[in-house]
């Protein structure tokens, strides 16, 4: 059994000490937890005028006020750690979800699937769907608007994904009632963890997710409010992929007439 905590709030536009200092207080106010995930671009904010602005609020991996904060929580604390994040790398930026361990960075994803004005500031992910094998449970990411692709979601279980942690900002009305069904249709815990707030034209919605391999919603966020949501997981849920005794969730598609995600993948 493990604990998981959805750190929900409002990421301010290019104010990186005011963001680590509302995650700061959020987790240390909140009950102890094995995991926290935090939302999309959390260092940063997410409505960039242009590039520019985006540039100037992004941050290096391996040279980052933001996640240096986080990882000093996770050693604090043991836990782990996914957030979003706005990455440079080369001149080039990245809308990506870091894991971070107590000891320090386990690895990233770059956002696949980029939203709206997303596509003038970031480039499409090239990391592929990793998932990784962590002491608290195999985790896989997606950002936000990848969503809206069951093939992402696919994926990740197909590689043993069983808690995939989703750091969101989203705007559009629909994604938190249709999370408990991915959940359910790949047996995996999912987390969306969406901001909350206004950032020049756009309303984020907040109300982040936790649902079950049983498809149940086990936690809703409110609209508006900073919190940190909490639940005791148990992953060995996610490991029987039997929906009734003669249907398995993966062993059952029919790769023979809609071909099979992983022939694209590398491992
Ligand atoms: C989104 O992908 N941030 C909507």
């Amino acid at each position: 059994m493990i604990r998981l905590g959805i750190v929900q709030f409002g990421p301010l536009l290019g104010k990186v000490k005011a963001n680590i200092e509302m995650v700061n207080n959020l987790i240390l106010s909140s009950p102890e937890c094995d995991i926290y995930i935090l939302p999309e671009l959390a260092n940063s904010g997410y409505r960039f005028k242009n590039k520019e602005e985006a540039l100037k609020y992004s941050e290096e991996i391996n040279d980052s006020e933001f996640l240096n904060a986080l990882m000093s929580i996770a050693n604090d604390r043991g836990a782990h750690i996914i957030t979003g994040f706005c990455e440079r790398a080369e001149n080039k930026l990245y809308n990506s979800s870091v894991l971070i361990g107590p000891m320090g960075i386990m690895g990233s994803y770059r956002k696949l699937h980029l939203f709206m004005d997303e596509k003038d500031i970031f480039e499409p992910g090239d990391k592929g769907l990793p998932v990784f094998d962590t002491p608290v449970g195999k985790i896989g990411m997606l950002v936000c608007f990848d969503w809206m692709f069951p093939e992402a979601w696919r994926v990740l279980a197909l590689k043993g994904a069983q808690i995939i942690a989703h750091p969101s900002n989203l705007v559009l009305p629909y994604c938190q009632s249709v999370i408990p069904s991915y959940a359910l249709v790949n047996k995996c815990y999912i987390a969306t963890a969406n901001r909350i707030g206004k950032e020049r034209d756009l309303h984020f919605t907040g109300q982040s997710v936790l649902a079950s391999p049983k498809g149940e919603l086990l936690l809703k966020g409110s609209e508006k409010q900073s919190m940190v949501l909490h639940e005791t997981i148990d992953l060995s849920l996610t490991n029987d992929k039997y929906i009734t005794p003669r249907n398995h969730l993966l062993d059952d598609r029919r790769t023979d007439v809609y071909g099979d995600l992983m022939m694209s993948e590398d491992d």
